[in-house]
């Protein structure tokens, strides 16, 4: 079954626990946290303190999206807050092997994440040793921006070399997921959505996630 990641970048910041929680009681799976520098993308949203405190109010495995520069400096931090799982982008990391053997090392899942224009290429020879591919289907830095469908032949690719080299694989896709950019990205072989906006805008949260997963 599609596993889905609320984004709590389209929370309500002032009210966390409450949204952390409302998520979980709406049936997501994962709680997907941008963390944003301000260098790698024109934005600047949280820290190791927020996944520290959202922590104690969640079940679910805290899903980190580091769109940061040089993230091995940051890496263990966001594990002691309680990071489940540490994606990092393959455009930050010159030696992104080193950085996936150090997030393993500190205990968690890994993951590579990809902007929409980066080849798939670029971790053909890592995804045999990563827990999760992210694809990113809007440009990082902000929640609400609209989906890029040539995005979606990436899945595929990615889901081949999977089916070769990594069965377990999950692959995530991240930016403008709703109902029906969700359909597209499922079919492809997308096996965990990210969504914000959609979930969190949502009148009724649990139906949301219920639509996107399919
Ligand atoms: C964008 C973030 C996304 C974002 C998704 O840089 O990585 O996770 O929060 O938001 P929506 O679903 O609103 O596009
Ligand atoms: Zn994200």
């Amino acid at each position: 079954m599609t596993k889905i990641a609320p984004s709590i970048l389209a929370a309500d910041f002032s009210r966390l626990q409450d949204e952390v929680e409302r998520a979980e009681a709406a049936g997501a799976d994962f709680i997907h946290v941008d963390v944003m520098d301000g260098h790698f993308v024109p934005n600047i949203t949280m820290g190791p303190n927020v996944v520290e405190a959202i922590q104690p109010h969640t079940s679910l495995p805290l899903d980190v999206h580091l769109m940061i520069e040089n993230p091995d400096q940051y890496i263990p931090a966001f594990r002691q807050a309680g990071a489940s799982i540490i994606s990092v982008h393959a455009e930050t990391c010159p030696h992104l092997h080193r950085t996936i053997s150090l997030i393993h090392a500190e205990g968690a899942k890994s993951g590579v994440v990809l902007n929409p224009h980066t080849p798939v290429d670029m971790i053909k020879h890592v995804i045999a040793d990563v827990d999760l591919v992210l694809l990113m289907t809007v440009n990082p830095g902000f929640g609400g921006q609209s989906f890029i469908p040539e995005a979606v032949e990436k899945i595929r690719e990615v889901a081949h070399l999977a089916a070769e080299k990594n069965p377990e694989l999950l692959i995530e896709i991240d930016g403008g997921i709703n109902e029906e950019t969700a359909a597209a990205c499922r079919d492809a072989g997308a096996n965990v959505l990210v969504a914000g906006s959609s979930i969190y805008k949502a009148e009724n949260m649990a139906e949301a996630v219920k639509s996107i997963r399919g």
